[in-house]
């Protein structure tokens, strides 16, 4: 669970977020650019520098409508806002992540480009055919029900759509530390290997352009934000508790091959 799930009023989360910029030297009276705040708000492997290669795979154009799932305090979406220009739509379960991500969106100037929706992935509040670019980091392993969540994703994309992303996958040996940053323990872990999610993805219509495992290139910065190198510096640790353990768990799992990261860029037909 993370510290934001533990019901803060919508001021608590805005002074903790405050407080962690204002820690870490940065002045939220100033606008703030979403590099600057890549160490907080890119709460998967690889962090910023892994978004920064979607952003490349991706190939999202200024006049794409692009949607965010699972997009937690929306950093990613601020970087592609940012970077290409476009507008964006963002998804994400927990009220608490909304209510910073919609701060975050105000501290950079970034709020005209970004909608924050709170909701589900498995009941996406979204006509079909919305979409030209899905966007997903590290939010599948989160859903048990693959098959209902891809093809939510197919239905929202336009014909010729792109699903971007990037997930953990299991690997070939059977899991077993935890927690893990997605699982406390094996009832609520729930990859598929990178072979089973090809093959859910195909069965609900899309082609694959690109898929790769980058377990290995992004071994050295599993969460790197997790604990920041020196007091004050911002990192995920404000929100989720925990967080060095379950860090090292996702790493030495990543490194014994038991999870692997894998990423995309799938069309639809
Ligand atoms: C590891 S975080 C990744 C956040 C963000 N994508 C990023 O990379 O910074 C996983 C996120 O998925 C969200 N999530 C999990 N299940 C979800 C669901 N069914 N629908 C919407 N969001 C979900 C969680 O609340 C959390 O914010």
């Amino acid at each position: 669970m993370s510290r934001l799930e533990e019901h803060y009023s919508a001021d608590d989360i805005e002074s903790r977020i405050l407080a962690a910029i204002r820690a870490a030297g940065l002045n939220p009276e100033q606008r703030l650019s979403p590099e600057e705040l890549g160490a907080l708000d890119h709460f998967h492997t690889g962090g910023l520098r892994a978004s920064r290669e979607l952003l490349e795979i991706a190939q999202i154009q200024a006049d794409d409508k692009v949607l965010d799932i699972g997009a937690g305090l929306a950093g990613s979406a601020r970087l592609i806002a940012s970077a290409i220009g476009c507008r964006i739509d963002c998804i994400e379960m927990s009220n608490d992540y909304c209510t910073g991500a919609a701060l975050l969106n105000r501290l950079t100037g970034l709020e005209n480009r970004i909608k924050i929706h709170q909701g589900s992935a498995l009941d996406l509040p979204f006509p079909e055919n919305s979409f030209d670019v899905v966007w997903m980091q590290n939010v599948g392993m989160n859903i048990a029900d693959k098959r209902k969540l891809y093809g939510e994703i197919f239905r929202v994309l336009k014909p010729g759509g792109r699903y971007a992303f990037q997930e953990m996958a299991a690997g070939k040996v059977t899991t077993s530390y935890f927690p893990l940053p997605w699982a406390s323990n094996a009832a609520h872990n729930y990859l598929i290997s990178a072979e089973e999610m090809r093959s859910v993805l195909s069965e609900c219509g899309f082609i694959v352009e690109l898929f790769e495992d980058t377990s290995d290139s992004h071994l050295s910065s599993t969460l790197a934000n997790a604990t920041p190198a020196a007091p004050g510096q911002l990192g995920l640790a404000v929100f989720v508790d925990n967080l060095a353990l379950k860090a090292k768990n996702a790493r030495r799992s990543l490194e014994e091959g038991q999870v692997r990261l894998v990423r995309g860029n799938f069309r639809v037909k």
